[in-house]
């Protein structure tokens, strides 16, 4: 297969990065960026929980290691937010406790931060540069004979202390599949390789013991099917997405569902993917540390 006939992408998830003395971690994320240029991945997609505690700077350091490798450009990179990007349990307790548990308010703040997330990666959201950049967004990109479109949307949920304890749980907002459904969606991705990203997994194994039963609810995807039948119906081959720590491939129908894991407990593992201009695909985990 010629270089022009392919296309590679590296995946990555839950970096989790707390800050800028999490000096360990910003060493093992300079190395794996490095092994990825080394490489020549032609993308590199981050499925979310970039940083840990919802502290808008500590995104700079993600974007500065990007930065730092040349990754930072609109056809070199893709990246969504995470519930650990977007929700602050200690300030949802503190507005929770001062007894102002109104729902708006929540919905505000995690507009409110979203609108900062979308600020910090702008330059990776559009190539047009003050164009309207938000979530959904969706990336058509041409690598030689291959087209590739992204469909990235915001899973995230507001904290709520009955639905959602942890801020773990997921949902796609309705006017999110709406704006995805839109005609001028449709054309645009219409005959490319579409893949869908999002951080909330499909699927959260259980074991069927009660206290993972429990654990699993605090971390489901509200809505996941309203959201695959979306991928679906938008002719999505792939999603890829991160949250539930595990590197896993699983298939729903026709649909294949890749979760890249965490950079956090596996720095030196990641996914790789190779798609064709034939439409065909794979994927594997790659360690780095093997047979060293
Ligand atoms: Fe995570
Ligand atoms: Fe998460």
């Amino acid at each position: 297969m010629s270089f022009e006939k392919k296309v590679t992408i590296a995946h990555l998830s839950d970096l989790h990065l707390a800050g800028g003395k999490d000096r360990q971690q910003l060493v093992r994320l300079d190395r794996l960026l490095a092994e990825f240029v080394r490489r020549g991945y032609d993308h590199l997609v981050i499925t979310g929980d970039l940083i840990d505690s919802a502290t808008p700077a500590h995104w700079s350091i993600v974007r500065e290691a990007l930065e730092r490798h040349g990754l930072f450009d609109w056809r070199r990179t893709t990246v969504l937010p995470g519930n650990h990007d977007l929700i602050d349990l200690e300030e949802e307790m503190r507005f929770y406790n001062a007894l102002n548990p109104a729902d708006s308010s929540r919905q505000r703040r995690l507009n409110d931060r979203l609108r900062q997330f979308v600020e910090v990666f702008r330059p990776l959201i559009t190539g047009e540069g003050d164009a309207g950049a938000a979530l959904p967004f969706v990336k058509v990109m041409r690598f030689g004979e291959v087209t590739l479109s992204m469909v990235a949307v915001s899973s995230i949920l507001s904290w709520s202390g009955s639905d959602n304890p942890l801020g773990a749980r997921g949902n796609v907002s309705q006017e999110t599949l709406l704006a995805l459904m839109a005609p001028e969606v449709i054309e645009a991705i219409d005959g490319s390789f579409v893949i869908g990203l999002c951080h909330h997994a499909y699927k959260v194994y259980g074991s069927g013991v009660l206290v993972d039963q429990a654990f699993d609810w605090t971390m489901e995807f509200k809505n996941r099917e309203e959201y695959f039948r979306v991928m679906k119906k938008l002719g999505a081959k792939l999603v890829l997405h991160g949250h539930f720590h595990r590197f896993q491939v699983y298939q729903v129908d026709e649909l294949t569902f890749i979760n890249g894991g965490s950079f956090r407990y596996f720095p030196e593992r990641f996914g790789e993917l190779t798609i064709g201009a034939d439409g065909k695909w794979s994927h594997r985990f790659i360690n780095l540390n093997v047979g060293r």
